[in-house]
């Protein structure tokens, strides 16, 4: 396939990356020929470029201007293009031209393109993962000129998808309401979403899957697409007037957010995007896949995910150190490996409207400071963690009274609370260095092993006090600040929260290790926030607690079987008044952290399948890579019509395998088939298992485990 003209990237050959992308630099620019399922070897580009011939179309120009990876107006092209800026108001629509193409490997290829009349360089970056089949890719624009260039928009490369593919789901959402997946058609023009949030967002999350109406969990064609990037952003999928269909994503500038001098560059957040034509789980697969090799640290690699016992909805900001040493004992009988103490620790903090910002430890709460009780989880076999939320300030704190100047927001306007609290300008050198300066005080005057990191407003006044567009600038100070954190704690763990789930995406999973998904602990409205979660990410890093009897943010009471179930298929806590539990659910609660740690390896590295179900239940399961082992679960949502529910087809199985199948709980569940059952995998996945007769929200967790004749 390889000429100097096609450049192919292709995934190594399994049955999960099976992909192939084919990058056509023999003309002018470089545009995708073909992404998607891996051709054979008797396929060449001429082939490929040959079908690609259009006729002239009435009332169009005779040579249609080509997609290229960055579609550009100034080549003729009429959709939505990659680059627009400007110098000083005149339009520079560049007409850029490949300069060099190089391709170190069959996974990377990098193509810079120029435009010399109007003095615009590009650099598109492209890699592929050879054993997720997951595409990076990134533009990069320079000014070679002697005069400032604004710009206005510079997405990451864009992508051709073809626009048979005739439906999109998109991720929209709330606080407690995170990831709702929506499916629609894919209108002709351009379908966009654009986030100022100033973070990654409850309400749009940054990730498309474009597909068609045939695809389901376990089959059909779908390409996924993410963008990772904590600020402002803009994901879009337009098929043109001509037919042809792309995907564009990029991050969203204020104006004159970024204007670069002479020699200045810009580059794109990533874009990251997989094609799977085995439906949705062989997308999420892919991504998780990606994840765990190319991104996840070793902090975590070599670790059991501890489970986690949070303070938050026991005591919220009630701090009182002897129900706090109480409850870390309580948590530790659970089972629980580390203690997190959530907001209420520092000086000044008994409500959300004071204290942020002074990062100190309340000695009117805590006279002898945390020791004591970091001691105490430690003699109970427990870590500890703590929160903090340096991006903010109340206005009521110490830092705000010294330096009211340090806070985003421009003189003009009116300063906006959120949550009583305001964002701090991170690019200020002075906001950096204090707030680097206050983490390495609490982290080296205590033995703190996780920051739960919060950011809990969306920014309203994305500007410094000049009026300067500042969200770009915002998230990589955040990032280097990170940054410099893991490198002078390497072996401390960072969460990434922003009022549950409004920053989980793969730009700040580069310094963070599991996520806050949603401040909801409802079991069932979990079902749903960890499903569309899951599109993307794993279950190691998805945060799941198991909330108390009656839901902080639903009020609705669940079965203590269920919370636990549910929240078991994560990286576990508990986040509950323990005292408030009774025996029963006590116990109950000790029987499922067993569970969790006993199939923990499993969940933590094993392939994620959902189930196609019927809209009364909700079904999954975990397969680990060999398939000599599996973790299913099954929730009735609601009463079926008829007496009993359908069958469920499982997925992910090794046909000719032979499994035994044991039901692990409820611990008192009857066994939904007699225990020496011997059931092939082809069986499972064809015929189906017949599920048991449950109450509504309630579920039933199966565990699938290999045999031979002989055992
Ligand atoms: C946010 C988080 C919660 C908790 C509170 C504390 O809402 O999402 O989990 O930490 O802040 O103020």
């Amino acid at each position: 396939m390889q000429s100097q003209s096609y450049h192919a990237l292709s995934s190594a050959d399994s049955q999960l990356a099976n992909s192939q992308l084919i990058v056509d630099c023999s003309g002018a620019s470089p545009n995708l020929l073909y992404w998607g399922a891996k051709l054979s070897d008797t396929t060449t580009a001429d082939m490929l470029k040959a079908l690609n011939i259009r006729q002239e179309a009435p009332s169009c120009c005779a040579e249609e201007a080509p997609i290229s990876l960055s579609p550009m107006h100034g080549t003729g092209f009429l959709g939505q293009s990659g680059f627009r800026g400007h110098r000083a108001g005149l339009y520079k629509a560049p007409d850029c031209r490949i300069e060099t193409v190089s391709q170190v490997n069959p996974q990377q290829l990098l193509i810079v393109t120029q435009d010399r009349a109007n003095n615009i360089r590009f650099t598109h970056r492209l890699a592929m993962d050879p054993h997720s089949g997951i595409v990076q890719a990134t533009t990069e624009v320079t000014n070679t000129a002697d005069t400032e260039l604004t710009l206005d928009r510079c997405d990451a490369p864009s992508l051709k998808v073809p626009s048979t593919l005739n439906q999109l789901i998109s991720f929209e959402g709330c606080w407690a309401g995170e990831f709702q997946m929506q499916r629609n058609n894919r209108p002709t023009g351009i379908y966009s979403r654009e986030n100022i949030c100033g973070r990654t967002s409850h309400h749009n999350f940054p990730g498309l899957i474009i597909t068609d109406q045939s695809s389901t969990e376990t089959s059909g064609e779908a390409y996924g697409l993410h963008l990772g990037w904590s600020g402002n952003h803009r994901i879009s999928t337009e098929i043109l007037g001509d037919g042809r269909g792309t995907v564009q994503m990029g991050e969203l500038l204020l104006p004159g957010e970024i204007i670069l001098p002479a020699g200045g560059s810009y580059l794109s957040p990533t874009l990251y995007a997989g094609y799977s034509n085995t439906g949705f789980n062989g997308l999420s697969q892919q991504f998780h896949r990606y994840y765990r090799s190319a991104m996840r640290s070793q902090r975590t690699d070599n670790k059991p995910r501890p489970v986690h016992y949070n303070s938050w909805e026991a005591v919220y900001f009630d701090h009182q150190p002897a129900q706090l040493m109480q409850l870390a004992e309580e948590a530790a009988s659970l089972g629980a490996e580390r203690f997190i103490l959530d907001d209420g620790w520092f000086r000044q903090r008994h409500d959300d409207s004071t204290g942020l910002g002074d990062w100190v430890v309340d000695s009117a709460v805590y006279p002898q400071g945390l020791h004591p009780l970091i001691e105490h989880c430690e003699s109970l076999g427990m870590e500890f963690g703590l929160w903090i939320e340096p991006e903010m300030v109340n206005p009521d704190s110490e830092l705000f009274r010294a330096h009211p100047d340090w806070v985003l927001g421009a003189e003009s306007n009116q300063a906006i609370l959120a949550r009583n609290q305001l964002v701090l300008n991170l690019s200020l050198p002075d906001v950096q260095s204090y707030l680097l300066n206050s983490i390495q005080t609490l982290l080296t005057d205590h033995r703190i092993s996780y920051l739960k990191w919060d950011m809990n407003r969306d920014i309203h006044q994305p500007m410094d006090h000049h009026g300067k567009a500042m969200v770009h600038q915002q998230t990589h100070s955040l990032y280097s600040l990170l940054a410099k954190i893991r490198q002078q704690f390497p072996a401390l763990e960072i969460e990434s929260c922003a009022s549950g789930g409004g920053r989980v995406d793969l730009g700040i999973l580069q310094f963070t290790d599991r996520v806050w998904v949603s401040d909801n602990n409802d079991a069932l409205d979990r079902l749903a926030i960890q499903k569309g979660f899951s599109m993307f990410f794993p279950a190691d890093i998805m945060g799941t607690h198991v909330g108390a009897r009656k839901g902080h943010i639903t009020g609705r009471t669940i079965d203590i079987n269920t919370r636990a179930g549910v929240a078991l298929f994560g990286h576990m806590g508990v986040e509950a008044d323990l005292m408030a539990l009774d025996r029963a659910e006590r116990s109950c609660l000790q029987s499922a952290i067993v569970l969790h740690k006993r199939y923990r390896p499993l969940i933590h590295s094993g392939d994620l399948y959902r189930l196609d179900t019927p809209d009364y239940a909700h079904s999954f399961g975990i397969v680990a890579a060999n398939k000599s082992q599996a973790l299913f679960s099954y929730t009735l949502l609601t009463r079926h019509n008829s007496t009993l529910p359908q069958p469920i087809r499982l997925a992910g199985l090794e046909p000719d395998m032979m499994y035994t199948i044991n039901t692990e709980w409820p611990s008192d569940c009857d066994p939904i088939l007699p225990q020496q059952s011997r059931i092939s995998g082809a069986a499972l996945m064809n015929q189906g298992i017949q599920m048991p007769l449950l109450k509504p929200q309630m579920l039933v967790i199966f565990s699938l485990q290999k045999t031979t004749r002989d055992n």
